[in-house]
């Protein structure tokens, strides 16, 4: 019998990854990939994986129960591993609502499915609940988050996802659900969608339009090259403990304005530009409100119990990431026609 895999998100950033690396690694797991297709979402992520037996879209929307459950009662899935969310800061502090919809709702109407469907039988299933650093809010010069860090959301995005972390793990304190969540810093590489910083900074570089960079560029992130994040959910899915979290991060602190200098450098040579020449689009704009100084992910205990680390350096993940984006120019052009236009200029015009 085949296990059944739902990834929910799939066709996103990170999901899309995931869902690459099942379809691939795990012949005899059939994944399902669950998502709305918001503007995040984009099949084009996944055209290497479309044809496979073993993988199947479904589109659907996670805030409506009924089609959740009717989806679960359809599949006695194995695994669920959840990725589908409202992921980018900005828009949480313009539209709060749509993140408590998604990251919120939307997660419990994924746990009462698999409380429903597995009943009795949870011995070998597992809710894999993916989550973000930012739960834990800002950290100061020095220090790194671990999983026994509290809990301080500062944006709406973060207040979402730190609510449906505490959902996940009420269900596995009140009702037993097998359940595993991890804690991921900033991830880049492929299909990453243009408003986050590094995409964003690489399409405007390409198209010699201004960088911006909130406040004085001071900001620290952790970041990991997305490979790595999927890696680790493969191990952790297989190896993790049921109620456990596990914290994953790079090891790779860079303030906002050095890896912008570094990805100027970089796409100066791979644009044959004149040294320094991407660097003058640099242009500091207002700062994002409540914008959180650093964060910083002590991935000790991922690698001591599971033994995952990071595979690549950043300069190399860069290099990689932006030789993507300049030979998928079509991926970009079309992700960013239409609507991304004006969410550009609600963004950016004012600032
Ligand atoms: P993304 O925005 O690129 O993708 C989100 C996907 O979810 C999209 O395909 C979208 O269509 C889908 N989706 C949104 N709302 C939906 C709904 N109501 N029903 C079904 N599908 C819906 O996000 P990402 O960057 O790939 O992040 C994936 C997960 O990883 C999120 O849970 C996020 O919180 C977490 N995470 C992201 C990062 C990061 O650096 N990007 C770091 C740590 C954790
Ligand atoms: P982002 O990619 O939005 O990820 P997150 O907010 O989840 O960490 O932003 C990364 C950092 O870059 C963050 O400190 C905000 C900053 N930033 C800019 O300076 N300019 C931009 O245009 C964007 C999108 C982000």
């Amino acid at each position: 019998m085949m296990k059944k895999v739902l990834i929910t998100g799939g066709a996103g950033f990170i999901g899309s990854h995931v869902v690459r690396r099942f379809v691939n690694q795990y012949p005899n797991y059939h994944v399902f990939n669950l998502d709305a297709l918001t503007y995040a979402g984009n099949l084009e992520n996944l055209t290497d994986v479309n044809g496979a037996s073993n993988y199947n879209f479904v589109k659907g929307d996670i805030t409506d129960a009924e089609f959740i459950q009717d989806l679960f009662a359809q599949h006695d899935f194995t695994y669920v591993i959840h990725l589908a969310a409202e992921s980018h800061v900005d828009r949480s502090i313009s539209n709060p609502i749509a993140f408590v919809m998604t990251n919120v709702v939307g997660t419990v109407n994924l746990l009462n499915a698999a409380k429903h469907h597995w009943v009795d039988k949870f011995e070998g299933k597992r809710f894999y609940h993916v989550s973000t650093d930012e739960v834990y809010g800002a950290l100061g010069e020095t220090g790194m988050f671990t999983e026994s860090t509290k809990y301080d959301p500062h944006s709406p995005y973060s207040a979402s996802k730190a609510s449906s972390d505490h959902f996940v793990r009420a269900y596995h304190d009140t009702y037993g659900l097998p359940v595993v969540i991890s804690n991921c810093s900033n991830n880049y590489g492929s299909h990453h969608f243009p408003e986050k910083l590094i995409p964003l900074a690489i399409h405007n570089i390409r198209n010699n339009k201004p960088i911006p960079v909130y406040g004085k560029g001071e900001n620290v992130r952790d970041w990991l090259w997305v490979e790595d994040h999927a890696r680790a959910i493969d191990v952790i899915l297989h190896k993790g403990k049921n109620g456990e979290t596990y914290n994953i991060g790079g090891h790779n602190e860079w303030k906002n304005i050095d890896l912008i200098h570094l990805l100027c450098k970089i796409m100066d040579k791979k644009l044959v530009r004149a040294e320094g020449s991407s660097a003058q689009l640099i242009t500091f704009v207002k700062d994002r409100a409540g914008h959180d100084l650093r964060y910083a992910i002590d991935a000790t205990k991922l690698k001591e119990e599971l033994g995952w680390v990071p595979s690549l350096q950043f300069e190399e993940g860069l290099e990689k990431t932006v030789d993507w984006y300049l030979n998928n120019q079509s991926w970009l052009d079309h992700v960013t026609s239409g609507a991304y236009q004006s969410y550009y200029q609600d963004q950016y015009e004012k600032r």
